[in-house]
């Protein structure tokens, strides 16, 4: 969808946060559709430290001090820090308002932007407080991913290739060979492949009750345990899943649940999108397992990881001994 069409179709009365980065990248496109008043624009700072609950109060108090109504759509303009914000924003105002996302990075348009989930960050965890809200509308523009640094292409990557990885391994032969020169039609094909992914899975567990969702969150409980003990930042977090989903494939394997291989194919493929399959965090094993039993996912203590049985076959499995853990965290 050009972005223009997308700004086109939001309704009149819309308040719109976004971050500086985005304003700056959009405004200064050649097509530039940018038809909204100051006063109906919050720019916020970029980074993951908007996403939080003062931030939040003052998204609330600007909707309210600019007279938005039960009518008055959101739209949250930017990745997945705007979306998650500007979302549960829109679902606390007036006990819920109208929200339409318009993801502008890969990781966003693959992921963040779609499944409901909203919220914000606290000084004890990462989106600790947030609530299930699903937007009225989501625009895809994949010519917003043209100026978006090449670091947060490859980031956004990484969830595209576990999607590829979980579910669908004739989508990993999509993949251009450089994601530089990637034209928006291929964008367009790889995004709406992993959205019907996503879509598919999360229709069957949209509150993530019966586990069925838990297949999203391969390479997540490595690398969530990564972005936790590194504090969030110098590891993104597509980063830190594939540096995860390498570690979880070798933990499939000895455990006796993976093809032989499968940790060499994810880790060929990782490597081929310019992803770092390897960080020095690993060498604390320790620290990572310890990160891993406060995950919110974690029932008890016990630990449990989504691991493949081969390429494009995922499951949740439950009480992973330690030990095993340990030993495949360590990059042979
Ligand atoms: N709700 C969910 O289901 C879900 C899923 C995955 C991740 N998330 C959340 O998403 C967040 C990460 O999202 P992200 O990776 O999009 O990070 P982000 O929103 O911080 O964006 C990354 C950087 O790119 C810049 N940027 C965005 N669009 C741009 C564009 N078109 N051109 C140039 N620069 C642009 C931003 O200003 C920022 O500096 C995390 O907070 C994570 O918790 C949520
Ligand atoms: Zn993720």
């Amino acid at each position: 969808l050009p972005l223009s069409h997308a700004v086109a179709a939001l309704p009149t009365d819309v308040r719109v946060i976004t971050d500086r980065n985005v304003e700056a990248a959009l405004k200064g496109a050649s097509s530039a559709p940018w038809p909204w008043s100051p006063s109906d624009v919050l720019v916020l700072p970029p980074g993951e430290s908007t996403k939080d609950l003062e931030t939040f109060g003052r998204c609330l108090s600007w909707l309210a001090a600019s007279g938005a109504s039960r009518k008055t759509t959101v739209v949250a303009l930017g990745g997945g820090v705007i979306g998650d914000l500007a979302g549960f924003v829109a679902s606390a105002y007036m006990r819920g308002i109208s929200l339409v996302q318009v993801p502008t990075t890969l990781l966003a348009q693959v992921d963040s932007a779609v499944g409901g989930k909203v919220g914000v960050d606290l000084p004890e965890g990462k989106n600790l407080a947030g609530a299930f809200y699903p937007p009225a509308a989501v625009s895809i523009c994949p010519e917003t991913l043209r100026t978006l640094p090449e670091r947060q292409l490859r980031n956004g990557m990484a969830e595209v290739l576990k999607y590829g990885f979980i579910l669908d391994p004739d989508m990993l032969g999509m993949i251009p060979a450089d994601l530089l020169t990637a034209v928006d039609d291929e964008w367009d094909r790889i995004v709406m492949r992993c959205l019907a992914l996503k879509a598919a899975v999360v229709e069957g567990d949209e509150f993530e009750k019966t586990g069925l969702r838990a297949v999203l969150n391969y390479g997540h409980t490595v690398g969530h345990a990564i972005e936790k003990v590194t504090g969030y930042g110098p590891v993104l977090h597509g980063e830190a899943i594939s540096i995860g989903m390498v570690a979880e494939a070798r933990l499939g394997e000895a455990l006796g649940i993976s093809q032989k291989g499968t940790a060499e194919a994810v880790e060929a493929e990782l490597v081929r999108a310019g992803l770092p399959v390897h960080h020095e965090a690993l060498d604390d094993g320790e620290a990572l397992v310890q990160a891993m039993r406060l995950d919110k996912k974690a029932v008890g203590g016990s630990l449990a990881f989504s691991l493949l049985s081969r390429i494009g076959v995922c499951k949740l499995v439950t009480d992973v001994p330690v030990a095993a853990v340990l030993a495949s965290l360590k990059h042979p």
